[in-house]
């Protein structure tokens, strides 16, 4: 327990650290108002479980303006063909519109990049909207590579783009 207080970055006033079960209602509602891919409660306290060292929240003065979670998989690696890989999945990073531009989500996907690398992960992916400019630049500033295009991935018919880096 004692763990999961650990603060693991400092960005200005702004601390990067482990999500705690009570902070659940604030990430749920920062999803629900940043991003139109919506989870259920139990899917997010599944991914909490799961794996709490690669679910980071973002605070300030208590209150949490950021997250990001991310789970692993075992499978066919997205960077090398025809070979096996453990792969770390972001599945949803966000941050608060009025806390935008400070470094926070840079912060977000780097730690939990180094939490998924301590955990054996060889890469990392995700899937971007191709119309999101704003999180595309900041995955490439962080070395992601669009690695396909998935059409009608998401549920309005936009396309995706997978985007992956070895760590
Ligand atoms: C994408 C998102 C998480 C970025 O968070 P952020 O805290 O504003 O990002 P940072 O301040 O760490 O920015 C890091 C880099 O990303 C890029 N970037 C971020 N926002 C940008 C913007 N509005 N315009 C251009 N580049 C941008 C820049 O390269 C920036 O580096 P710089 O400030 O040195 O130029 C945030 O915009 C967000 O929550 N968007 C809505 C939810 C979302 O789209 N999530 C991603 C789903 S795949």
């Amino acid at each position: 327990m004692e763990l999961q207080k650990v603060s693991l970055r400092k960005i200005g006033d702004y601390t990067i650290r482990r999500c705690k079960r009570e902070d659940m209602p604030l990430v749920i509602s920062i999803n629900l108002t940043s991003l139109p891919e919506h989870y259920s409660d139990l899917f997010f306290e599944e991914i909490l479980n799961e794996l709490p060292e690669a679910f980071l929240v973002a605070e300030k003065d208590g209150i949490v303006v950021g997250y990001i979670m991310c789970r692993i998989e075992y499978g066919s690696s997205i960077l090398r063909k025809l070979r096996l890989a453990r792969k770390g999945h972001i599945i949803s990073v966000a941050v608060l519109e009025e806390h935008r531009r400070k470094g926070l989500g840079q912060g977000l996907v780097e730690e939990a990049s180094q939490a998924l690398k301590n955990r054996n992960c060889s890469e990392i992916y995700l899937e971007v909207r191709v119309s999101n400019s704003e999180a595309i630049r900041l995955y490439e500033k962080l070395g992601f590579k669009v690695v396909s295009r998935l059409r009608w991935y998401y549920r309005d018919g936009e396309d995706a783009y997978m985007m992956a880096k070895a760590l």
